[in-house]
Order: structure tokens, then C-alpha cells, then sequence
């Protein structure tokens, strides 16, 4: 368990970096990572090198000791390069070029791109490779941030015409897979297929996702070439990269298989503003965050690279980008790390060490005022560091993370497939895996969120909010298991080719539970449906299917509807329930699996690590909890603040 923090010692006067790295150094701080955006300055034009500065930065953070992760710059490559190779730039649906002026302005397809990283990457870690004190390595910074996942460029056509070819290896196979019968779309070439772009209404579905693939794929082997390189120069080296919060386009999964860790940036109050959350949940968690949004990223990336995880960027104070930016409660940011730690993290960085005052992001906080003074996270991080010193052991006593019992399968796929065809316009697969997700751990239940690809073994219950494909792989590991799988609507609904099954849907499903998906319909805002179960009244909204089954349903519509259904360990559900009944579909599985539940205070969460169990108070008041008389404070009391924490020794 580290603290880090983010340093641009380029944006800064050369006499003011001792300073920082003593005062990194004395807050705690043990990682420091540079050189994201630096590409302009260390390379002025083509050819010209400076690299004494980041010489200079990096031995004066070494000197106080502190370790070092690079930033390979290709997330913002300089004027010169734009200029002397425009097609580099990403271009929009609407074929407008993604211009120069900000960041991230580059195509995942430009070859001549991608040759330019190789260049820049290469001399970077033959120069710093073997330094000791660079212990990891970030590729680029936040892939597909500013919605540049997907680009439109004469790079990325072409590059999606091999892919294509590549795949279906005929263009009658993708005729017929995609079914361009329909509306006279049939291709004779390869060479005829555009992007599914800027068409007159819809453009062919499986088009559209396999687009979306293809884009994924582009940001995998993008990442792949620059961690080839640095594996190659610097195989000691850890090489990570930072995710986001919130966000959808392109398979992590994918990417972390490359990595060493997968990292992200928590950003809490940010993306609780501008989320799919009710304004009353916007208001009752202003300055906590939403109780689920970091603990469903921590776990959902720590399932992207065998367990390792970091927090790269942690908010410290109010940040610049969302609609509406408060600040953070007194406590929150030493909260949110704890909670990290909980989660297995690492390392956890501050996103920054001094707030700017210039430039794009001079109204995001740091750890410091712009002036160098402290700011109210930097007394927090200091608590943290010292709270590390005394209780790691405590917490630590056992090596490894202890094992969730739960794991929910996501896959980037059923995002996508469900934003090319919502059918309904409220419908949002993202949103139901993070309500099932609340339901978990709103029962106290700890989860990993895992891959379709995942080994499920030694889970006692798996949970499949949606997953419309489900792959060969997936249904095999699926028909082996035991263990109750609970299945939410829509899954197995499409063929890998954005069909529906000749089956019908469930489609491969139907092998592990006899129902049939004979009828969808989709539920505008405010239109519900009651449903009775265990003689208590629910709603069901947004969604519903009609099933045909020999099965008795266990909860079912007023009108004899059945939207949830349960043989042997295989439950399907059929709907998308209201929170209550939701949570009585996760008790009741859980149940099953032999899972001890409790129903845990408004805004109060728990997570299990090492010898620890940790209880977090996400409420704008301070809560009492009951019945640990009898347990052991590791840090805290039964009388948790606002915002604030407390941990128990494990039974
Ligand atoms: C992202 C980026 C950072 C910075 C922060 C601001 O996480 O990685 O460079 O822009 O957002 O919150």
C-alpha cells in the first residue's frame, strides 16, 4: 500500500523541483509519475532531443528516494508532427479532422502514427530503461479519453477493410453474416465497405459493432507496440496503463491481458455529476461520490490484469471537467483511499501534485495551491501515509487479497451491442451490471468483476447482469458449474454476428434452463409494472420480456407474466426489477450459494482485504453501527463520520 502522486516538473522553474521531491518525500509519497504530455519538450523538432531536464527531475526524485513511473508522451504529439504528417489526426463520422490544440489528437490506424511511437518510445527507455528508480512504465494516458476510441480517418477504413477480410475471409460470408440482403446493402468487395458512418437513418447493426471491434482491436495492438518495446528495453519494468471511469469503448479486458497493471483514474464527484444518477443521489452524495462508483472500478480493473491494480489519478479536491465540480467532504479524499487499498490497489496517486495556473486544468485541484502552498488533500494524503505506517501490519498479516465471493461477468461487447440497438432508449446494460453491482454490495457481498474468458470455479455465485452474445467460451465454462448463475435480461438474446438465434433467445441458454424469449418490449421513464414475489409487491420497468416456459415463474407480472425464472443453480431474469425486488433476487441467489447476507445501512459499504475488514460511510452524516461490540477496531470507532471510515480485525 503507496501513495503516489502526478509531477509535470516541465510545467514548473527547474528551482522549485528540490523543494517538490523533499516535500513529496516528507508527505509520504513513494511514487512519482512524469513525462505524460511531454513530448513537445522533449522532443522540440524532429530529431532534437532534451532530455537533460527529465535527467535532472528524475535523480531528484531519486535522491529523496522516491520511485518513478515514465509516461511514454504519444497521447499528445507536438505541432511539428501534426504538421508534417496531418494523417495522423483522427478524423470524426462526419470526416472533420480531430485537430491540434488539445490532446489526444491522434488516429489509433495512422501506420505512420504508430511508427512515430515506436521512434519516440524506443529512445525513451533505452535512456531511462535501466535506471533504478524507474520502476514502471505508463503507456500514452487514458486511451479513447475525449471519445477518440473510434476514428473515421482514410487510416482506419482501409485498416478496417483488412479486418474484415481478415475475419470473414469471403465477402459472401459477410453478406451473409451481416445479412446486407436487407435493403440491397450487398457488398461484391471488400474494398466497397465504408464505416457505418453518416448514413441516411440506421446503418446495418452487426456493421455498426463490428466497427466497434475492429476500433477496440486498434487500441489493443496500439498499446501492444509500445509495451513490446519497453518489455523489450526495460523486461524489469512494470507496464501500466490508466483507464477511466465510466467508460465503455474499447475491451480493457483486451488491453490488460498486455499489462502488468491496469490502473485507473477515481474520480468520484466528477462522474457522479455527470452520471445516469438521480438528482436526489446527485445531492445526497455532492461531495462523497456515489458508495459504488470507485469500488465497482477498483474491482472491475482488477480483473483486467491478474489482480494488479493501482489508482493513477485520485481526485484531491473540486476538478474542472464535469457540469458542476464541489469539493470534496472533509475526510473523503483519505476515504477514497482507503477504499482503494481495500480493493487491492497498489499504489495510489494523486492527480496532481500542484494545481496549475495555467492552461486547460488551472481549476482542477491539486495537493498544493498554485503557489506551492499545501492544499486541505495534502494533509489528508499526509494522514494516510502515517496510518499506512501503523496499521499495514494489522491489515496486512495475510499476503494476498482475500477472495471474493461473487463474481459478475461484463463484457465490453454487451455495452456495445445494447448502444447499436437500446431498442429501448432508457435501456443501458453499463448501468444494470452497476445496479447489480449496488445490490451486491449494498448486501455486504464483495465481487470481482471478471471477463467472459474468466475461470469461475472457485466462485460461489456468478452473476450475468447482460450479456446479449454469449461466446462458445463463456457458455462452456457456464454448462460446467454448479454454483447458482444468475442471468439478467437479454443475455444470449444475439448471435456473434448481431443476430438473433434460431432458438430463439435465450439462444445458448436455453441448454442450461428451459424458457424461450418469445417477445421483448421496452417500457418508457415512469411506466411500471407490478409484480408479486413472496406475497410482497415490486415494480419492473424499462424492460420486459415475454417467456415461454414449462417452468412455474417465482415472481410473475399482474397479468400472469413470469420474469423470473429458476432451475436447478440457473435463474433468468426477465426484467429489469425495481431496486427492492432486485435485491431480493441477489438474497435469494445468494441464499443458494450458501452466502451469509446483511442488509447494510443506507450509504455504509464493506469490503474484506488481508485480515481486515473495512467500512466506509458514504452518508453526509455520521453513522453508528451496531453490533460490533465484540469486534476489534484496527482503525476507528462503531461511530463513523461523515465521509469517513473505520476497520475491523476479521473474525
Ligand atoms: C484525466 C487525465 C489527466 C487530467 C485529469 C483531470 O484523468 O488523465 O491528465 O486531465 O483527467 O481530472
Amino acid at each position: 500500500m503507496k501513495l503516489g502522486v502526478c509531477y509535470y516538473p516541465e510545467q514548473w522553474p527547474e528551482s522549485q523541483w528540490p523543494t517538490d521531491a523533499e516535500q513529496m518525500a516528507a508527505l509520504g509519497i513513494k511514487v512519482v509519475r512524469v513525462g505524460e504530455f511531454s513530448w513537445s519538450r522533449i522532443e522540440s523538432e524532429r530529431g532534437r532531443y532534451s532530455w537533460e531536464w527529465l535527467d535532472r527531475a528524475i535523480e531528484l526524485l531519486a535522491a529523496q528516494g522516491l520511485k518513478v513511473v515514465l509516461g511514454t508522451p504519444t497521447a499528445t504529439p507536438p505541432k511539428w508532427l501534426v504538421d508534417e504528417c496531418p494523417d495522423i489526426l483522427a478524423v470524426d463520422k462526419l470526416g472533420h479532422a480531430r485537430k491540434f490544440g488539445s490532446r489526444r489528437h491522434y488516429c489509433f490506424s495512422s501506420q505512420r502514427y504508430r511508427d512515430e511511437c515506436r521512434q519516440i518510445v524506443s529512445v525513451m527507455v533505452q535512456r531511462y530503461g535501466n535506471n533504478p528508480a524507474v520502476i514502471a512504465w505508463q503507456t500514452d494516458n487514458e486511451f479513447g479519453c475525449h471519445l477518440t476510441t473510434v476514428s473515421y480517418s482514410k487510416n482506419a477504413v482501409s485498416a478496417f477493410r483488412r479486418w474484415l477480410q481478415q475475419k470473414y475471409i469471403s465477402i459472401d460470408r459477410l453478406n451473409e453474416a451481416w445479412g446486407t440482403v436487407f435493403w440491397s446493402q450487398e457488398y461484391q468487395t471488400f474494398e466497397q465497405v465504408d464505416p457505418p458512418a453518416a448514413t441516411v437513418t440506421e446503418a446495418n447493426p452487426a456493421h455498426r459493432l463490428d466497427y466497434r471491434r475492429f476500433a477496440s482491436d486498434e487500441v489493443v495492438s496500439f498499446n501492444k507496440l509500445q509495451v513490446d518495446i519497453l518489455k523489450h528495453y526495460a523486461p524489469q519494468a512494470d507496464v501500466i496503463h490508466n483507464f477511466m471511469g465510466f467508460f465503455t469503448e474499447f475491451d480493457h479486458h483486451a488491453v490488460g491481458r498486455d499489462l502488468d497493471i491496469s490502473s485507473w483514474d477515481s474520480y468520484p464527484l466528477g462522474f457522479l455529476d455527470q452520471g445516469w444518477f438521480s438528482d436526489e443521489e446527485k445531492i445526497a452524495y455532492l461531495r462523497q461520490g456515489h458508495p459504488d462508483f470507485a469500488a465497482f472500478h477498483h474491482d472491475l480493473y482488477r480483473g483486467c490484469s491478474k489482480g494488479r491494480m493501482w489508482v493513477m489519478e485520485q481526485q484531491p479536491g473540486p476538478v474542472n471537467w464535469a457540469p458542476h465540480n464541489p469539493a470534496p467532504l472533509p475526510g473523503m479524499v483519505r476515504t477514497w483511499t482507503w477504499e482503494a487499498f481495500a480493493h487491492g490497489a497498489e499504489v495510489v496517486s494523486y492527480f496532481r501534485w500542484r494545481q496549475a495556473p495555467f492552461a486547460q486544468e488551472q481549476m482542477h485541484a491539486g495537493l498544493n495551491l498554485p503557489n506551492g502552498e499545501q492544499d486541505i488533500a495534502a494533509f489528508e494524503a499526509t494522514q494516510v501515509a502515517q496510518e499506512i505506517e501503523q496499521y499495514s501490519p494489522a491489515i496486512l498479516n495475510e499476503t494476498k487479497v482475500a477472495s471474493s465471493p461473487v463474481a459478475l461477468v461484463f463484457t465490453y461487447e454487451s455495452e456495445w451491442i445494447t448502444e447499436i440497438q437500446p431498442q429501448g432508449k432508457n435501456f443501458s446494460c453499463f448501468e444494470f451490471n452497476y445496479a447489480c453491482y449496488t445490490a451486491l454490495r449494498e448486501l455486504g457481498l464483495d465481487v470481482d468483476i471478471v471477463s467472459a474468458d474468466a475461470t469461475l470455479d472457485a466462485y460461489a455465485l456468478i452473476v450475468c447482469p447482460c450479456i446479449p452474445h454469449v461466446s462458445s467460451v463463456l457458455h462452456a465454462t457456464l454448462s460446467k458449474l454448479q454454483q447458482p448463475v444468475l442471468f439478467g435480461m437479454r443475455t444470449g438474446s444475439k448471435t456473434e454476428s448481431f443476430q438473433i438465434p434460431a432458438e430463439l433467445p435465450p439462444g445458448p441458454l436455453s441448454s442450461l434452463i428451459p424458457i424461450t424469449i418469445e417477445r421483448v418490449e421496452s417500457l418508457r421513464p415512469g411506466a411500471k409494472e407490478g409484480v408479486s414475489y413472496n406475497n410482497s409487491a415490486y415494480q419492473v420497468e424499462r424492460w420486459l420480456e415475454w417467456v415461454d416456459s414449462s417452468l412455474t415463474p417465482l415472481a410473475s407480472t399482474g397479468d400472469g407474466k413470469g420474469i423470473w425464472f429458476n432451475d436447478k443453480n440457473v435463474h433468468y431474469l426477465a426484467t429489469w426489477p425495481d431496486k427492492e425486488l432486485l435485491r431480493e433476487v441477489i438474497r435469494r441467489v445468494s441464499k443458494q450459494a450458501g452466502l451469509l447476507t446483511e442488509i447494510l445501512p443506507e450509504g455504509i459499504r464493506t469490503r474484506c482485504f488481508g485480515a481486515a475488514k473495512f467500512i466506509f460511510n458514504y452518508n453526509s452524516h455520521a453513522v453508528t453501527l451496531r453490533d460490533t461490540q465484540q469486534r476489534k477496531f484496527i482503525l476507528g470507532s462503531s461511530e463513523i463520520p461523515a465521509g469517513g471510515l473505520a476497520i475491523i480485525e476479521l473474525k
